[in-house]
């Protein structure tokens, strides 16, 4: 009897996070993407000089975005394919390769707070390569809406 109750309270756990993960995960994509496009954007402030340089600034955007994308490859669990229209099937076939770029540019924003850009001219440089990264995997994963 008890191992009955706890088979069906099993089962009941499963299906409840199948349903709550497969609900979340366009917005939690979406989200981190956002707020990675976000810290871009503040950093791209400073390089075109709209706004002062400032190091703190600069190393809250890096951190920002290592934080985030280092988090981002568990948004794609299986079964989340039907998820968004966004996210490419390929995500799921090449699951190590997507993960390897989603740490490629945590590796870069992390060697870039080792050795902060120290003015807007080095912001831009590093601009440059973190662009790479996200360029490198929208092109492999990102389907265009
Ligand atoms: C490991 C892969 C990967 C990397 C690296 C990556 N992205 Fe993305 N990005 C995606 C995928 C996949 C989507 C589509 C997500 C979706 O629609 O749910 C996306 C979508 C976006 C979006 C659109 C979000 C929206 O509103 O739907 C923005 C903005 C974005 N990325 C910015 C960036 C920037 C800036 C970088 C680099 C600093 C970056 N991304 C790096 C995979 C990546």
């Amino acid at each position: 009897m008890i191992k009955r109750i706890l088979a069906v309270a099993a089962l009941c756990l499963i299906g409840t996070t199948s349903v709550v993960s497969a609900e979340n995960q366009h917005d939690n994509r979406e989200a981190a993407m956002k707020k990675i496009g976000g810290a871009m954007g503040g950093l791209s402030a400073i390089a075109k000089g709209q706004k002062d340089y400032e190091a703190d600034a600069v190393k809250a955007s890096l951190t920002s975005i290592k934080e985030t994308i280092t988090v981002f490859p568990t948004y794609f669990p299986p079964g989340s394919e039907g998820d968004d229209k966004g996210a490419s099937p390929k995500i799921w076939e090449n699951k190590a390769d997507f993960e390897a770029r989603a740490k490629k540019l945590a590796d870069d924003a992390d060697a870039l707070l080792a050795q902060l850009p120290a003015d807007a001219a080095a912001v831009g440089a590093a601009m440059g390569t973190l662009g790479k990264d996200c360029a490198s995997c929208h092109q492999q994963y990102r389907v265009k809406e």
